[in-house]
């Protein structure tokens, strides 16, 4: 790799060489046999990934893409967005913009969605749809998924959309078990791939909704996704430099083995929450809701966040997040996303504290 900075903000992520290779391969055709080929070699891997026996599909868009495209897809009568952050926030503005009836269950930001808020709103009756990010990157709150599912899986009309765009591959999320209708990744994250990039499953039911449901598009369409993937072909020309990243990281994931890559991420994260305990700050997501790939530092010392993000990239060639939307410089953000081991949060940990003294 050319000397760089290299990213700890909470994606995109540092993307290794040997990703790069594979982002590099020579091109081929979208309907070409060797495509299909690429989407078989990652196919069962993804439905594994994603814990689900259904269709996995391949997006040419970021994450929002494909947030969007579930409204359309899915909601037909009136969708509730859970919002806890920036982006959760953003859901309801965007359900909206799709022409939604669309409500919001907003609890502040720091906190987590409460199931027991979320089944009193369900049972009004007024809504068949519910979103929620599973770990809201701005503020650093991992929501307790299995316990909204279980929540949601009460209501049969009602279906359920959950971003797992900071938490996919990092945490297991398995979607058929948890009863998720649509669950979706972005590819900058913990895949650590390069950004522009999605991954997403979708249940029966909201297939079936899907079919009923007008003004759906073309290029977001789940049904013309799903009639593709049946012959492993996207509906539009992808990104296959993508997929060919992808099928390397794949790779990388499955050698490593799941479990390890989760503890890898549970270590790198305890490192780094031991850092802020031990450097006198405090965290800015609630006790008991803290996101596993990255952290969301309180700024309790009041130090000039701007000054710190700046000597650690002049001096140190490592890149942090001051803070999001309006915590900005209340707070700051360290991600353990992707390929980081304990070694390489420990040298940005030790940088810290060289630019902090
Ligand atoms: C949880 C979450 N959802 C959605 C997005 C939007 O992703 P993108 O900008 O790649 O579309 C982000 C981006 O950081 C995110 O963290």
């Amino acid at each position: 790799m050319p000397p760089h900075d290299k990213l700890f903000i909470p994606g995109p992520v540092e993307v290794s060489e040997k990703t790069w290779a594979a982002f590099r391969r020579p091109m081929i055709g979208h309907r070409s046999e060797a495509f299909s080929a690429l989407y078989r070699s990652v196919h069962p891997r993804l439905q594994t990934l994603f814990g689900t026996k259904q269709p996995v599909f391949l997006s040419t868009s970021s994450a929002w893409g494909v947030m969007e495209a579930a409204i359309r897809n899915v909601v037909a009568r009136r969708v509730l967005n859970c919002m806890c952050g920036a982006f959760s926030d953003k859901w309801l503005d965007v359900s909206r913009r799709c022409g939604k009836q669309a409500e919001p269950l907003q609890v502040d930001w720091s906190k987590h969605i409460d199931p027991a808020a979320l089944d009193e709103k369900l049972a009004t009756g007024d809504f068949d749809a519910v979103t929620l990010i599973h770990n809201e990157t701005s503020t650093g709150v991992m929501n307790p998924v299995a316990e909204i599912c279980a929540v949601v899986r009460r209501y049969p009309g009602i279906l359920l959309i959950v971003d797992t765009v900071s938490s996919f591959s990092a945490v297991p999320i398995p979607m058929d078990e948890l009863g998720i209708d649509v669950l979706l990744t972005g590819s900058q994250k913990a895949l650590a791939l390069p950004p522009g990039f999605s991954v997403f499953s979708v249940s029966e039911k909201a297939f079936a909704r899907a079919e009923k449901q007008k003004d759906r598009g073309y290029y977001f369409d789940f049904l013309e996704f799903k009639k593709n993937q049946e012959n492993d072909m996207t509906p539009t020309t992808p990104s296959i430099a993508h997929i060919h990243a992808l099928e390397s990281k794949l790779d990388d994931i499955f050698t490593e083995g799941l479990t390890t890559r989760y503890e890898r991420h549970a270590r790198t994260n305890a490192l780094v929450h031991d850092w802020v305990r031990r450097a006198g700050f405090d965290f800015f997501a609630e006790d008991g809701y803290r996101s596993k790939t990255l952290t969301c530092v309180r700024n309790t010392r009041g130090i000039d966040v701007p000054k710190l993000a700046r000597d650690l990239r002049e001096k140190h060639r490592l890149v942090i997040d001051p803070g999001y939307g309006k915590i900005k410089g209340q707070t700051f953000r360290l991600s353990n996303m992707g390929d980081e081991t304990e070694e390489t949060v420990s040298i940005l940990l030790a940088s810290l504290d060289s630019c902090i003294q």
